[in-house]
């Protein structure tokens, strides 16, 4: 399998036998760092980390993953370089591509990361956006087969806000791999009907299957994963909080929904989680609404059934991966 030279933008642009190969290298690459067993391959190479969004783990994830691959890595944070301020999203392109040998970009429209890869000359790699966070995918496609040991045939649940990048990039992974995927939401927050008609082809394709139901019981019946995300995404305005939470609350993950989805059943999210008013917004929001916690229950959140530190962790390793294997490690 050859990936060099590509870019990362979504998975839509990769075959099933593609996405596979990424998981199955972070997987040789966790390996290797608990046995530490050195793999940096690519010294003498340069990346650039582009965050016009905050962040913890991708941030961390790309820095660390770039060490240990022995990748200099540079981080441009939201506010102190020229990008998109001052100088275009082709000209900072062409700026870049010509210092570095990757491009990593967190930000707003997916058309921003297509313009830098279309300019840049060298892989780019989306960090998050709007509508697609591909890296997320990976790390979470690793931590159900680390803990179900297979991938076909799983079924996921994803309770939330499904027309925004994690509801949209779960339906497409699952859809190209072989897993049933239920979006399990109020219909107005339902995935884009061109993306779900695009899914139900790769479905038909690798045996999965795509569900749209507003039943959270029926939803989560049988589930292996239920998954869900903030209620309220980066870059969205404060004032979506309200319409949110009277929308998503019959869908919040609580002990009921698991128990309804049967013993197997563990739960997923990308992380950063409202499960508790210990965060600024949380805190604000929580007490606004007369909530103690938001999207998931404490209980669920600290419960054996919760795997969210284990996808935590595997962002490291799959982001490893892209960047290694879009390099020519
Ligand atoms: N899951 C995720 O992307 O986390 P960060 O926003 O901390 O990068
Ligand atoms: N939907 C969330 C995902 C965070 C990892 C956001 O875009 O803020």
């Amino acid at each position: 399998m050859d990936l060099k030279g590509r870019h990362f933008l979504t998975l839509k642009d990769f075959t099933p036998e593609e996405i596979l190969y990424l998981v199955d290298l972070a997987e040789e690459y966790k390996m290797k760092k608990k046995k530490g067993i050195l793999h940096d391959t690519l010294r003498g190479k340069n990346v650039a980390l582009i965050f016009e969004k905050t962040s913890t783990r991708t941030r961390c994830a790309f820095e660390v993953a770039a060490r240990d691959l022995g990748l200099g890595a540079t981080y441009l944070d939201p506010s102190s370089s020229q990008f998109g301020t001052k100088e275009s999203v082709a000209d900072s392109a062409r700026v870049l591509g010509r210092m570095f040998e990757g491009i990593e970009y967190r930000g707003f429209e997916q058309s921003i990361v297509e313009e830098l890869a279309e300019y840049a000359g060298v892989p780019v790699w989306n960090g998050l956006t709007n509508e697609y966070h591909p890296t997320q995918m990976l790390a979470d496609v690793l931590t159900i087969r680390e803990h179900f040991g297979r991938i076909k045939g799983i079924k996921l649940a994803y309770m939330g806000d499904a027309r925004y990048n994690m509801g949209n990039s779960l339906m497409i992974v699952c859809a190209k791999l072989g897993m049933h995927f239920t979006a399990c939401t109020t219909k107005e927050y339902f995935p884009d009907a061109e993306l779900v008609k695009l899914c139900e082809q790769y479905a038909a394709e690798s045996g999965g299957s795509i569900t749209l139901t507003e039943d959270a019981m029926a939803g989560t019946k049988g589930a292996d994963v239920i998954y869900t995300d903030v209620w309220v995404s980066m870059g969205e305005p404060a004032s979506v909080w309200e319409e949110r939470i009277k929308a998503l609350s019959p869908y919040k993950v609580t002990m009921e929904l698991m128990e309804n989805a049967g013993d197997q059943a563990v739960f997923f999210h990308c992380l950063p989680a409202f499960h508790d008013l210990k965060t600024k917004v949380g805190k604000e929001q929580g007490e606004k609404y007369g909530f103690t916690e938001l999207e998931v229950t404490d209980e669920v959140f600290e419960s054996w059934r919760s795997l969210v530190f284990e996808e935590a962790e595997n962002r490291m390793h799959t982001i490893k991966a892209v960047m290694a294997a879009t390099l020519g490690a």
